[in-house]
């Protein structure tokens, strides 16, 4: 581990227990180097770009420039001398409007926060943790909660397009042809690999969706670094029916999710959401979760 990683974790440790050891970039990276009073700061940029018609692409722009800032001890004088270094090495970069600049980082490094905000960066996704408590109250819903089945995948997919949709107005999904079949085939493989997607029913009509699973993160995967190693529960989606929402449906379904979730060995549970979303934040907050990362989006990329 060379010095500034060093002192990046030792400064990660201070701002949050919750925060593992930060983990490498990937290896295609394109080093910055930076001196901010005197100290260094490093970052590594890489460069992806997605097919239109793929899922990723549902779920942001299609190319994504994302800097993995390591500016060691040098403080927000050095995150922002990264970022203006960032901002030069993209000066004449061909970026069309479906193009973006990202970076992940601690939600309670209130001082990054100012950084971020004056280059031009939104908050707009955050990955939220809870503790292996056991599953807030049920509340008043009359719904049934019942395990999802293959036959279910039309109301599961409708389910899934409802929330996708939302997301588009308030999070990181975008408008693209061909959603239904991507969110279907999601659907599917969720239903075969994980097994762990719950549906509401209301008298028989569905009413919402809880998909999850169990992951543990791996070197090389996104969640590596992230969260520390270990068992997680991983609320992916929870989708109410629009014309059922704030009726308890969400509660209903998260006190059967956590009940499966949280078991012996499991370290906690995660989700990302969107804090633009007038609804999502706080049900999670009172869920018992609380962010750990922003990923922070420029949209379009510097060019
Ligand atoms: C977010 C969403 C899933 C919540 O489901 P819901 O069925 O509407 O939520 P509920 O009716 O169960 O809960 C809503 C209320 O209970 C509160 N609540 C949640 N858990 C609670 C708890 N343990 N104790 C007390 N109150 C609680 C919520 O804060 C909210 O309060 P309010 O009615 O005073 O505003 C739903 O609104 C939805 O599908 N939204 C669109 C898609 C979306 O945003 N999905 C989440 C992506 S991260």
């Amino acid at each position: 581990m060379n010095p500034l990683e060093a002192q990046q974790n030792a400064r990660f440790a201070a701002l949050d227990p919750q925060l593992p050891p930060i983990a490498p970039p990937p290896s295609a990276s394109e080093p910055l180097v930076v001196t901010a009073g005197g100290r260094k700061a490093g970052g590594l940029l890489t460069r992806v770009v997605h097919a239109p018609g793929s899922w990723p692409a549902l779920w942001g722009p299609l190319e994504m420039w994302d800097l993995t800032a390591v500016p060691g001890d040098s403080g927000p004088a050095g995150l922002a001398a990264l970022l203006d270094a960032w901002r030069e090495r993209m000066r004449g970069t061909p970026s069309g409007a479906d193009s973006g600049c990202s970076l992940a980082w601690p939600s309670r490094d209130a001082e990054a926060s100012a950084v971020l905000l004056a280059h031009g960066f939104a908050p707009l996704t955050c990955l939220a943790v809870r503790s292996p408590e056991p599953p807030e109250n049920a509340g008043p819903a009359r719904v049934s909660v019942r395990r999802a089945e293959e036959s279910d995948l039309e109301a599961l997919t409708e389910l899934r397009l409802a929330e996708w949709r939302y997301t588009s107005l308030v999070g990181t999904a975008v408008a693209r042809p061909g959603a239904r079949a991507l969110l279907r085939a999601e659907v599917t493989r969720s239903l075969r690999f994980s097994g762990l997607i719950w549906l509401a029913e209301d008298d028989g009509v569905p009413a919402g969706l809880a998909s999850c699973a169990l992951v543990s993160p791996a070197p090389g995967d996104s969640l590596h670094g992230r969260l520390h190693p270990g068992r997680w529960g991983y609320v992916d989606t929870l989708s109410v029916a629009p014309e059922a929402r704030g009726g308890g449906v969400g509660r209903a379904l998260m006190a059967v999710a956590h009940r499966e979730l949280v078991r012996p060995g499991v370290r906690g549970t995660f989700l990302f959401y969107h804090p633009a979303n007038p609804l999502s934040p706080v049900f999670w907050h009172r869920q018992g979760y609380r962010p750990l990362w922003t990923m922070w989006i420029r949209r379009p990329a510097w060019s």
